[in-house]
């Protein structure tokens, strides 16, 4: 090797996405398609985070099958367990521990002012559990375990990660340097997908109405039907503008799944109508996600396949977080077993 040569440490990634039954289009493009690009050149990893979901009622059979489920379609979408290190957040106990230890270091005010934790409560009223509304320190937790530098998100969690940096500073400022502060990675475009129905509310599984969002698995009439419902404008003209919420979703849309910039896409549809454009959009979407709806079939066909993934995720998530856990125990004062 030439001495010469700097041999830079590659940055080291983490990120998680909860296994609610319906992974969208939303999940993919804000954050999955990232994980699945930053492999190649960071030390990644991903979890499937199962212990985030049960802030609301889980049904224990679907919830089982849904975690399976969540780690196939990662697999399917191209994260890759030679290059990743990919794991289920509840088989590695040092998430809740930390979650605690953090609890401690972070304020009521701080978790009332998190507007997911406002959101959510006012959705589910007969159930705001104190998990609920502690559940950002447990994706402090998350982060911090693994010294990540980066964190591959979508718009929506960018409160929960500066929230993360402040529970680091301040536990750093006590102790002295514990925790890396970790910067987000959010896309330049698809951070913030939006609802098809209504492009002022982002794009979420939990909206009542199905037409709303696309899931990662959706049959490609059922994609194309959403699609072709989708809502516009009455201007009839394809490009980026104010007030023109719903087409500015669909070319994002469209950019993020293509690759090409919005002047290409206004170029394309120059003097076509809007129901030639969200055609071209669905039918775009339906190629995006073919593949993966097809690697998904044969992933969750292979239990022992996935059981064996997940199990070495862990234990390696396992060993790395344990590092920074009795770190963090050691510095508050805590007698070693
Ligand atoms: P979750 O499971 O709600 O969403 C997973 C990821 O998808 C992104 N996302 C979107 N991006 C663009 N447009 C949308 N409409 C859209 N909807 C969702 C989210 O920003 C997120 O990146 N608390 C997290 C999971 C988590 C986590 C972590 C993330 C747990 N621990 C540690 C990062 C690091 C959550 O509920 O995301």
């Amino acid at each position: 090797m030439n001495n010469n040569t700097v041999t830079e440490k590659k940055k080291r990634i983490f990120s998680a996405i909860q296994p609610s039954g319906t992974i969208t289009l939303g999940n993919y493009i804000g954050a999955l398609q990232n994980w699945v690009k930053l492999q190649d050149d960071h030390e990644c990893i991903y979890a499937v985070a199962d212990l985030h979901a049960i802030t609301v009622r889980q049904d224990p059979k679907a919830f089982r099958q849904n975690i399976l489920n969540a780690y196939a379609l990662f697999l399917a979408c191209g994260v890759d367990t030679e290059k990743s290190i990919f794991f289920i957040q509840s088989h590695v106990h040092t998430h809740a521990e930390l979650a605690w230890i953090l609890n401690c270091y972070t304020q009521f005010g701080e978790l009332s002012r998190m507007t997911q934790f406002k959101d959510k409560s006012a959705k589910h009223a007969d159930n705001v559990n104190a998990g609920l509304f502690t559940y950002p320190s447990l994706m402090a937790a998350d982060i911090l375990l693994y010294q990540a530098d980066l964190v591959p998100i979508g718009a929506d969690q960018k409160q929960h990660l500066e929230l993360t940096r402040n529970i680091a500073e301040r536990f750093n400022g006590i102790y002295g340097n514990t925790f890396r502060v970790p910067e987000g990675y959010i896309p330049q475009v698809g951070a913030r997908v939006m609802s098809l129905q209504d492009p002022k509310k982002k794009m979420s599984k939990s909206d009542e109405n199905v037409n709303a969002w696309v899931g990662i698995t959706d049959s490609p009439e059922t994609i194309m039907k959403k699609f072709k419902r989708a809502v516009t404008d009455s201007e009839a003209r394809v490009c980026v503008g104010e007030g023109k919420d719903g087409i500015n979703n669909l070319i994002g849309i469209m950019s993020a799944v293509t690759g090409k910039t919005n002047d290409e896409i206004t170029a394309e549809f120059e003097g076509k109508g809007y129901g030639d454009f969200k055609t071209k959009v669905g039918e775009a979407v339906v190629e995006k996600l073919r593949p993966i709806r097809e690697s998904f079939e044969k992933y969750v066909a292979d239990k022992a396949y996935l059981e064996e993934q997940y199990r070495k995720g862990a234990e390696i998530a396992e060993k790395i977080s344990i590092r920074t856990l009795d770190k963090a125990k050691k510095k508050i004062g805590y007698l070693p077993r």
